[in-house]
């Protein structure tokens, strides 16, 4: 029988990856170790309490319909980072403004802290998605700067799925390992050590109910797509896609289309992060034409188009 290795001494193991002070990284992922664990409990039992199904009745600065598990994983993961101190400032998909801790934290984040969110009450895979940086501002609080790091500034990324097990993945650019939760005990155990994604794949992920909203070139794509006959593969909740894909090989797509023209996804907690991980694991991420996290953010809530998965995949979808 193989060992078993907790998340906690895995990373204890592996802070020596880590650049900065020993210590802090464990602190970091502690937070997010035991927030997943309590949105996966409250996730668990979504269909029986009334005051975690269905709508907040409030809107998010997206100006989409917030749901109740979103302001509670959000107000969560908040209240863990603020306690653990490492970090000073967090910008999450469910705040307009980024929201400060003044404590003299080194590090930032941001997060969607629950994703898929239209999933919820259907029983469907949902998720966490979170990238840290290194404060580089100075003074009091952090401030936009520290915000619109590039991608390739991240010092960790990583995601969780509360899908028919709950799994924590993440990278410090050393691999991607993924720990799943083992619900008696309480604990992520590693389960996939070193992933890597196949360099192609025969999935593909896209809301084809955007089809004649999308490009000439995406279109050809994707009917390149159904003449090889892949399977078509689309759960609406982007965390369970990605990581299908991942695992299996395959393309995640969400383009431009004529309302949205710079896509739907968010940059800073949803596009750099993956593609953090993606690249890690082998794979690639583009907003069609550029590296993601070679972007240069301006906004906090920016938009970006995204492929993302199988390195064979992503260059011929760039190509159409
Ligand atoms: P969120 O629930 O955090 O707002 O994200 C929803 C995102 C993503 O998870 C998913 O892939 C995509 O929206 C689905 O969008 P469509 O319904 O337009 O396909
Ligand atoms: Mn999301
Ligand atoms: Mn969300």
């Amino acid at each position: 029988m193989a060992n078993i290795k907790t998340l906690a001494e895995f990373i204890t193991e592996r802070q020596h990856e880590f650049t900065y002070a020993t210590g802090e990284l464990t602190q970091l992922l502690t937070s997010f170790r035991l927030a997943g664990k309590m949105v996966n409990r409250e996730v668990n039992k979504a269909g029986l309490a009334e005051d975690i199904l269905g709508a907040q009745g409030s809107e998010n600065v997206q100006g989409e319909q917030q749901q109740k598990l979103d302001v509670y994983a959000n107000d969560l993961f908040i209240r863990l980072l603020r306690s653990q101190g490492e970090v000073c400032a967090v910008a999450s998909e469910e705040n307009e403004e980024i929201v400060h801790f003044n404590n003299g934290g080194k590090y930032v984040v941001t997060m969607d802290p629950l994703d898929g969110s239209s999933n919820i009450d259907v029983n469907v895979s949902i998720g966490t998605i979170f990238s840290i940086y290194r404060r580089i501002s100075e003074g009091e609080t952090a401030t936009m700067e520290d915000f619109m790091q590039s991608g390739t500034a991240q010092v960790a990324a990583g995601y969780i799925i509360y899908g028919s097990s709950t799994m924590l993945v993440y990278t410090t650019g050393h691999g991607v390992n993924g720990f799943t939760l083992d619900p008696s005990i309480g604990t992520f155990c590693l389960s996939h050590a070193n992933m890597t994604t196949p360099e192609e794949g025969n999935i593909y992920s896209v809301n084809e109910g955007n089809y004649f909203d999308f490009s000439e070139g995406v279109r050809n794509y994707i009917d390149d797509c159904k003449r090889q006959n892949m399977s078509g593969r689309y759960i609406g909740s982007l965390v369970a896609d990605f990581h299908r894909n991942l695992l299996k090989g395959g393309i995640y797509m969400y383009p431009a289309t004529k309302k949205s023209p710079n896509g739907k996804l968010r940059l800073l907690y949803e596009a750099n992060t993956l593609a953090m991980i993606v690249e890690q694991a082998g794979g690639m991420a583009t907003d069609g034409t550029t590296r993601i996290l070679d972007l240069k953010p301006t906004e906090l809530h920016q938009r970006c188009p995204l492929y993302i998965g199988s390195k064979g995949m992503v260059e011929k979808a760039m190509k159409s």
